[in-house]
């Protein structure tokens, strides 16, 4: 019998949560979303992403939390940021980002023990119509994908949607990294794939917190993992994209914690 008050487990072990633990994920999600805000003007040609790091640092501690990251499995950093063909896990650098690049920056702030953890793509200067296009398609896929978010439906609807879409636009989803349950802790059950077959997978129930972030390449999926242990790139040095929300299903659809209290970066998704 499980005796811990603070949660409930059902449907494999993935955590059910309160209405006070929305309020929770709403904060950090919060700060989070700020902490990204926060970072577009700074992105510009020539750069340190090591100075981005110390930034979003900074501003974290200033609004009350923690990053995730920092000291995450050995991680020495806040905040990740992946340029061009990075996939996910770059680590901030005394490297510059150049005008035409695309970098995705991944922030994970704790507030009062909540996890909010999103990420998002930032031009620097003009970037290429491929680029931006491949922006713009994995801004869309992770969009169908939370658009699938409501009691009943279940996390294959969610992967379904994002592969149909982004394959459909003649681009691929990575199948080495995947979203997550979030919540009191960074990476909990489930694993969310951003790929598979509609009605597979565990239903979603209200309660449920998890991540969607799916990683969408122009060129093959395939990744690897650099030396350093953690920078994953493309097989094939081509543009690789990613978006992150974190969210909550909800009665009726989802919640998303992440969404920027101003609408930078792209509109909401519609969703429900
Ligand atoms: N924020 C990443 C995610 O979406 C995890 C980064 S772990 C780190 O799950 F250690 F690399 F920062
Ligand atoms: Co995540
Ligand atoms: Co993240």
């Amino acid at each position: 019998m499980n005796t811990d008050s603070d949660y409930m487990l059902r449907s494999e072990t993935i955590r059910i949560h309160t209405d006070e633990d929305f309020a929770g994920m709403r904060k950090a999600g919060r700060v989070a979303a700020e902490c990204l805000d926060m970072l577009i003007p700074y992105v510009v040609p020539g750069v340190k992403t090591s100075y981005l790091d110390d930034l979003a640092r900074e501003f974290i501690a200033d609004h009350g939390g923690l990053s995730a990251c920092l000291f995450y499995r050995g991680y020495q950093h806040t905040v990740c940021i992946s340029p061009n063909h990075v996939v996910c896990h770059g680590i901030p650098s005394d490297k510059t980002l150049r005008e035409g690049d695309i970098a995705n920056i991944d922030v994970t702030c704790i507030v009062d023990g909540w996890h909010g953890d999103t990420s998002r793509m930032y031009e620097v200067g003009v970037v290429a119509p491929k680029a931006k296009r491949l922006i713009d398609v994995t801004y869309e896929a992770m969009a169908l994908g939370l658009a699938q978010i409501k009691p009943g439906n279940t996390f294959g609807d969610i992967a379904a949607a994002i592969q149909k879409y982004a394959e459909a636009q003649r681009c691929s989803v990575v199948r080495d990294f995947c979203g997550h349950g979030v919540g009191r802790v960074f990476h909990d059950n489930p694993n969310v794939l951003h790929f598979g077959k509609a009605g597979t997978g565990p239903r979603l129930e209200k309660g449920m917190f998890f991540t969607v972030e799916p990683m969408i390449n122009l060129g093959k999926p395939d990744v690897k993992v650099l030396n350093d242990g953690w920078t994953a790139v493309t097989r094939d040095k081509m543009l690789t994209a990613q978006c992150e929300h974190s969210c909550g299903v909800t009665d009726d659809g989802v919640e998303l914690f992440t969404a920027s209290p101003t609408g930078q970066f792209k509109p909401l998704p519609v969703l429900g």
